[in-house]
């Protein structure tokens, strides 16, 4: 009987809202990316999907939230680069990494940016780079708590100077941009489906793309690599997953939607115009985001380890 019930209920599937979980603040790259994303999953499955918007602890406590959430197909996680890399920072999460989701498939992968307030004396990296070391107890770094992207890259450029700066952790980098716009923040390193706008606007002052070439929207700057810090290239991957247990049919027809949607054009149309793109379809598997997961824990551990104090 159980089996019947499964496959019927899995037929039906979706009868109802489905909750997709942000494990930042609203507002920031990882709610644009989602919302994007789950509006034009929600037309292919017939059914609204939810953006809960669960910030805290760079981003663990809201992938803990789904991985302890019934696995029926109704709550699923968007999360991103920061699902590997926390498994390195933190000793103990409250799930485990590889055993506590089912994949669904990969997004998108993000450039980063690295910014400073807009009345910032520094006019390029190299300029920065002396003023954080003249000023390395002062001078402030914004980012979305430890297992962020945005503490990532703050981590590789403290790393890259080999000076330690004041982190302040926020529960997303929306909240932080307004720090940054404020004045009340001096740097930041963050994705430019949020900082895209704010670079063109000139509203905050922008130093780097961490992108192995320029960006066709932000043809003036320069990449990571042409200011000297190659060591700083990295792209922010995205991925979306359910609580493990949740049935394969299900995860299926999530699988089939986030294909439609990588192939939408207001998705595409609208990543382009925030400097990035939708993975391939071939990506949109479980099997992709699985082995991009596995890979990308295995490559940033012995970096984490490497940065030591810069992690922190
Ligand atoms: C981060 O990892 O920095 C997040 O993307 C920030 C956010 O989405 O708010």
């Amino acid at each position: 009987v159980s089996l019947v019930s499964t496959i019927a209920q899995a037929a039906g599937y979706p009868e109802r809202q489905i909750t997709m979980v942000v494990p930042f603040a609203a507002g920031g790259p990882t709610d644009t990316v989602a919302r994007l994303v789950a509006e034009s999953m929600s037309k292919t499955l017939g059914q609204q999907i939810v953006v809960e918007n669960v910030g805290g602890a760079g981003g663990t406590l809201g992938a803990a939230r789904v991985a302890n959430a019934d696995a029926d197909g109704y709550t699923v996680l968007l999360h991103h680069i920061g699902m590997a890399t926390s498994d390195t920072l933190y000793r103990k999460l409250p799930y485990e990494t590889l055993n506590a989701f089912e994949y669904v498939g990969l997004v998108t992968e993000v450039p980063m940016t690295l910014l400073a307030r807009k009345d910032m004396e520094a006019n390029d990296l190299a300029g920065l780079i002396e003023y954080a070391k003249a000023n390395k107890d002062k001078v402030t770094v914004a980012n979305a708590g430890i297992g962020a992207a945005s503490h990532l890259c703050g981590m590789l450029f403290m790393s890259a100077i080999e000076t330690p700066l004041v982190t302040v952790p926020y529960k997303g980098t929306g909240p932080a941009m307004t720090d940054l716009l404020g004045g009340q923040v001096d740097i930041m390193c963050d994705q430019t489906t949020n900082t895209t706008k704010q670079i063109q606007g000139g509203t905050v002052k922008a130093y780097a793309v961490t992108s192995p070439e320029r960006l066709e929207i932000l043809k003036d700057l320069p990449t990571v690599k042409e200011a000297g810090l190659p060591q700083m290239e990295v792209g922010i991957w995205h991925g979306v997953y359910a609580p493990k247990g949740t049935p394969k049919e299900a995860v299926d027809k999530l699988s089939e939607a986030l294909k439609v949607a990588l192939k939408d054009n207001n998705v595409s149309t609208r990543f382009a115009e925030l400097g990035t793109a939708p993975s391939p379809e071939s990506d949109a598997t479980p099997e992709a985001l699985k082995a991009k997961l596995e890979s990308e824990i295995a490559r940033w551990k012995p970096v984490i380890e490497a940065a030591g104090q810069y992690a922190d």
